[in-house]
């Protein structure tokens, strides 16, 4: 038992503690508030720094093995020998496929339907993952790192390889939500710092102008064309190095059809693009590259002007042609 006398020298005490206290936490408020507005603009800086030029940094992307730092490698890309199956191995959707996609370039991926284009542009960021009962054998590498290597951390991975779909797919909140979606999964709270990165990605995706009044509004009211949009906004907010795009533009009616297609045009000076696309025009268009696919096997893969006017292969002719598919 504690005598009362001790008692109340013991709440006398605790009064001029509690003074202290008060005068204290000012001071360390005060103080956190300023450390918080330095971190802040030291975190705007950074940003402001990365923004621009980011390089896949192998030491992010593999939780075990460790690689040194590879940049502006010329071939972001390169599929070896790539076999993938689905029906645990009973249905061949690719064979021995080996292409190099450069950086900073479009290439696009045509082929009737049914050929692999969407598999092989799936495995690029390990979506494929997602379907049970995939045999996948050979190697992608990024920027030089195989991801079908053990160890590697796949959600770091489609931060740094980014994908649109066929159908704009934006998530029922605001329009400035779906943007600030995947930095905020990535642990960025910043305030200030997920403004910048919202208006940058939503500029950049050629959709700031149409939005910047309406940022809280649902971006389930927006049009197709804008949600696409939105759609890349997204991605580009994660800040990735490349760009996967599944027929992007096959729902959109010429004209926002047209203004994806300047946004991918302006978007390769940032990024690596690979588009699969059933539009013989929309592949001249847009790309430096094209790969032509049949029955899972890569037919011809060559500069687009050469496809386009003269491919060497029969098959290749005869599909931009129009003969089949
Ligand atoms: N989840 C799956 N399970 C089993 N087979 C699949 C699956 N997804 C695709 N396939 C098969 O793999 C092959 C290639 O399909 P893929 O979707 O890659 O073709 P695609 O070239 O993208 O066609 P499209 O132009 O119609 O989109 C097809 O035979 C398809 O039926
Ligand atoms: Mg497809």
């Amino acid at each position: 038992m504690i005598p009362t006398k001790n008692k109340t020298e013991d709440s006398l005490s605790t009064v001029e503690l509690n003074d202290q206290t008060i005068i204290d936490s000012k001071a360390i408020k005060l103080e956190k508030k300023n450390k918080k507005a330095a971190e802040s603009e030291a975190k705007k800086e950074a940003f402001k720094n990365t923004i621009e030029v980011k390089e896949i940094e192998p030491q992010d992307l593999f939780t075990k093995v460790k690689k040194p730092l590879l940049k502006d490698r010329e071939n972001v890309i390169e599929v070896e020998n790539l076999d993938f199956y689905y029906s645990s191995g009973t249905k061949q959707a690719l064979s021995k496929i080996n292409m190099k996609i450069k950086q900073n370039t479009v290439t696009a991926f045509i082929g009737p339907s049914g050929c692999g284009k969407s598999t092989l542009l799936r495995s690029i960021n390990r979506m494929n993952d997602l379907v049970e009962n995939v045999v996948i054998q050979g190697a992608i590498k990024v920027n030089g790192i195989n991801i079908y290597e053990p160890g590697i951390n796949v959600a770091r991975l489609r931060t740094e390889v980014g994908m649109v779909f066929q159908k704009a797919n934006p998530f029922p909140i605001s329009i400035y939500d779906n943007v600030a979606f995947g930095p905020r999964s990535q642990g960025i709270r910043d305030k200030e710092v997920i403004n910048q990165l919202v208006e940058d990605s939503l500029r950049k995706a050629a959709l700031w102008d149409d939005v910047k009044d309406y940022l809280k509004d649902s971006a389930l009211g927006l049009s197709g064309g804008q949600q696409q949009r939105l759609c890349i906004a997204r991605a580009i907010a994660m800040r990735p190095k490349i760009l996967l795009m599944d027929e992007p533009t096959s729902a959109l009616d010429p004209i926002a059809t047209l203004k994806v297609e300047e946004l991918i045009l302006k978007l390769k000076k940032d990024y690596t693009i690979v588009i699969v696309t059933h539009s013989m025009a929309q592949a001249t268009r847009v790309s430096d590259y094209t790969a032509f696919f049949l029955s899972g096997e890569l037919v011809e893969y060559d500069r687009t002007k050469r496809i386009f006017t003269n491919p060497k292969d029969k098959k290749t002719e005869d599909y931009i042609s129009g003969r089949f598919g």
